[in-house]
């Protein structure tokens, strides 16, 4: 990268952290993460977003043993590789989906919205960036959007007020990082210029 630019180097810097520290992180903290999401573009500039923010321990490990229950009668729809693996993964001892985070934020969206998931991904993509200008870890976890339709869950997401029509987009968990994680190298053949 031959441009030196602080918001390149942080797009650079940025890992999936998948093992944070047990401190939670400062409300100033959360409530920037909260506020460069609700920044992002949004299609029509619907800002029909959610994102509920968990920070109370016995909820986060409820919400864990309701997904260990929703994956053992959870069957995938297609072939992805990844919803099997995760499926499988549910199984090992201490498993956790938001690998113990101390925060996790939850992006839900309207229904039958066309740009509900890019709206969503986009906004957690400004929370993975300012985390990491933060000096915070953080982490896309999708087990939720694939438990979406999980009656345990929605009913226990409906009691935090998510709406129960809303789609489940995505989670980010964030908390200090308590091991790095490895850069993975980027592949070929993944830009074309036309010139
Ligand atoms: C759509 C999407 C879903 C993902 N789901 C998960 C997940 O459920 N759990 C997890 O630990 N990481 C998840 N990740 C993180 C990716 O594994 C990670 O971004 C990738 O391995 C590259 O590593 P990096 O983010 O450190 O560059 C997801 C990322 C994306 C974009």
């Amino acid at each position: 990268m031959s441009l030196n630019n602080e918001v390149l180097n942080c797009i650079h810097e940025r890992r999936s952290t998948r093992k944070f520290t047990e401190q939670q992180i400062s409300s100033e903290q959360l409530d920037a993460l909260l506020d460069a999401a609700i920044w992002a573009p949004s299609g029509g500039n619907n800002q029909s977003w959610l994102f509920t923010a968990i920070q109370k321990k016995s909820v986060l490990l409820h919400l864990n043993q309701l997904v260990y229950e929703g994956f053992q009668h959870w069957i995938p729809d297609d072939d992805y590789p990844g919803k099997h693996a995760m499926k499988k993964r549910s199984k090992q001892e201490g498993y956790n989906f938001y690998h113990n985070a101390p925060t996790l934020i939850i992006a839900s969206n309207k229904p039958n919205y066309e740009n509900a998931m890019a709206d969503c991904a986009l906004a957690l993509q400004n929370i993975f960036l300012a985390a990491h200008t933060l000096g915070l870890g953080s982490c896309y976890i999708n087990q939720l959007h694939w438990l979406r339709d999980d009656p345990s869950i929605r009913a226990y997401l409906l009691e935090m007020g998510i709406p129960k029509e809303n789609t489940i987009c995505a989670c980010a968990a964030v908390g200090f990082i308590g091991k790095a994680s490895p850069v993975p190298a980027r592949k070929d053949g993944t830009i074309q210029i036309i010139r």
